[in-house]
């Protein structure tokens, strides 16, 4: 590519946060991969390095300003080393950042990121030209949403850039050895829903939605490509709806769109007569049907007021649906409910689980949790135990409330919980959730179920394990505790041999001993596996 470098630029990319920046991530790497930069594990030597940043709790940004200081590091040393910005803490902090850390070269925010090549050619251009060279401008160096972000509904979605990114992908080959059997596939950017703690309708703005024939063919090319499994993402996925006939470019195709909001799911207005509307309930039908080679379906994150019985009904109906909810309840308490602006009672987030047992019942549930919101009492924290002890969750995240600039609860709430309640009442939680998940797995013991083999752990006594880590998708959430996974995966009675790792469609890790030697061709496959044991957060079976 670049005359003033001859050999491949080298990239290092980091991502923290949610599955959405996974993804980003990916098309991210697509997207230069493609231009000829070539990505590398080692941050000290790349000539780029970009964090994907998330800012929904301060803990993953005060990690990401750390290694924004290691950057430094380098460049003081006198490398020429390009540092980007880009992800939820960009958008977040905007322009603001380069004054406050001066190492940083580029921000790009998560609507904008069909625009971050562009960026880092021209600063790589001008670093080319020495230390004398003008620095471009902020704005040269920045792509942000800013006030768009929160664009108006009248938004010609039609020139929506950012599904060039999204349409963009690369689908290559999955090798059969290949750990890669799972792909995202977006179906909802950005949130309408303003829960009042949360940043994201912030950074991610407002809810657009892909129109369905862009979701089914995407599917449809990842299958061919080798992929197993993919799960659709959105921060409420069960909100999907798209109105045919409303956003159709210039060439007759159609384009990305913006949802109604919350209120939008209770009135008729949405559904005039003669509009054809694709629900997510359509929506996954469609992808079951028309990408039959698609072995597993799963989507995340689903919002638990309006999940209809038309999802559940088509979950119920179609088999390579995985009949996994992750549905964030958040709090135990209606108070508290109301403060976050959630828009249901903890009755109707029962009614909810009541209505998945009777569709699905074996389905699996998981959701999240917040803890020590403004003004949180013992009492509200007890209720949200007596929920927890209540649904047969298979995990819970629990976190601790953190303010976060430019959301409603850090304007109209003071943080009045002391950080150590926080703590006390998340670990406390915590136990609760860890005695649940215990009932939860131990109740599929001496069933079948079928696993997607995705890593393999060999032990001896001279050898330090191989590949101890928990698969991507395992992992590659927001959330700390699929650290507790691996962990108690490590405590696993002492091995012998060689143990295979999964997942059952319910998302149940299964750790599988096999011969040694014998599990070459087995990963990425789906086997029937006998459930012979469990502990809190695992099970443990037996190749059929
Ligand atoms: N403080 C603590 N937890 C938060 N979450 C979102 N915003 C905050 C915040 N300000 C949690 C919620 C959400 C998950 C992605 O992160 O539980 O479901
Ligand atoms: Fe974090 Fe939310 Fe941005 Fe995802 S969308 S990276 S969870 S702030």
């Amino acid at each position: 590519m670049s005359e003033i470098h001859p050999t491949a630029p080298t990239v290092f990319l980091e991502t923290f946060g949610c599955q959405m920046n996974e993804l980003d991530s990916e098309l991210v790497r697509g997207a230069l991969t493609a231009l000829g930069y070539r990505f590398i594990e080692d941050w000290t030597t790349a000539n780029v390095v970009l964090y994907n940043t998330c800012s929904v709790r301060e803990q993953a940004e005060h990690k990401a300003y750390s290694r924004l200081g290691l950057i430094a590091q380098r460049k003081r040393a006198g490398e020429q080393v390009v540092l980007g910005v880009i992800g939820c803490m960009a958008e977040r902090d905007g322009k603001d950042m380069f004054r406050r850390y001066p190492q940083v070269d580029l921000l790009c925010g998560p609507g904008e990121l069909d625009r971050l090549p562009n960026l880092i050619e021209n600063t790589r251009k001008m670093q080319s030209l020495g230390e004398d060279a003008p620095r471009l401008s902020k704005d040269a160096r920045s792509a942000l949403a800013g006030n768009k972000s929160r664009r108006s509904t009248t938004l010609a979605a039609a020139d929506d850039n950012l599904e060039l990114l999204d349409l963009s992908r690369a689908f290559e080959p999955v090798n059969a050895a290949s750990e890669r059997r799972s792909a995202y596939v977006r179906i909802t950017r950005g949130c309408n829903k303003f829960c009042t703690y949360c940043v994201v309708p912030n950074t991610r703005g407002a809810e657009v939605h892909r129109p369905p024939g862009s979701i089914v063919e995407e599917c449809r090319r990842l299958a061919d490509s080798g992929v197993v499994e993919i799960t659709l993402l959105g921060q409420t996925v069960n909100h999907y709806r798209y109105v045919h006939g409303a956003a159709v470019g210039s060439d007759g195709l159609e384009r990305p769109q913006i949802g109604p909001g919350l209120g939008a799911f209770r009135s008729s207005a949405v559904l005039s007569a003669g509009t054809r509307t694709t629900t997510f309930a359509d929506l996954l039908a469609r992808i079951h049907e028309e990408v039959p080679h698609l072995q597993r379906l799963r989507f995340v994150t689903s919002y638990p007021r309006d999940f209809g019985a038309d999802v559940l009904g088509v979950m119920r109906d179609a088999p390579r649906i995985c009949n996994y909810i992750h549905a964030p309840a958040q709090s135990g308490s209606d108070r508290i409910l109301k403060l976050m602006n959630r828009g249901y009672t903890v009755r109707e987030y029962l009614e909810f689980v009541e209505r998945v047992f009777d569709f699905l019942p074996d389905a699996t549930i998981a959701g999240d949790f917040i803890v020590g919101f403004p003004s949180e009492t013992d009492e509200d924290f007890e209720a949200t135990c007596a929920l927890v002890q209540r649904i047969p969750f298979k995990n819970n995240y629990i976190f601790k409330y953190s303010p976060r600039p430019g959301t409603v609860a850090i304007d109209r709430f003071a943080d009045d919980v002391p950080l150590e309640t926080k703590k006390a009442r998340n670990n406390r939680l915590l136990d609760i959730q860890t005695e649940v998940s215990r009932r939860v797995h131990e109740s599929w013991v001496g069933r079948e179920v079928e696993v997607l083999l995705e890593q393999v752990r060999t032990h001896n006594r001279q050898e330090k394990p191989v590949g101890a880590h928990i698969s991507r998708e395992a992992s590659a959430t927001l959330h700390p505790q699929s650290k507790n996974v691996e962990l108690a995966w490590q405590r696993t009675k002492p091995l012998q041999g060689t143990q295979l790792l999964g997942r059952t469609p319910g998302d149940l890790i299964t750790v599988i001993d096999v011969p040694e030697g014998t599990w070459g061709a087995s990963l990425g496959q789906i086997r029937r596996v006998r459930v012979t044991g469990s502990s809190p957060m695992l099970l443990h079976g037996t190749l059929l």
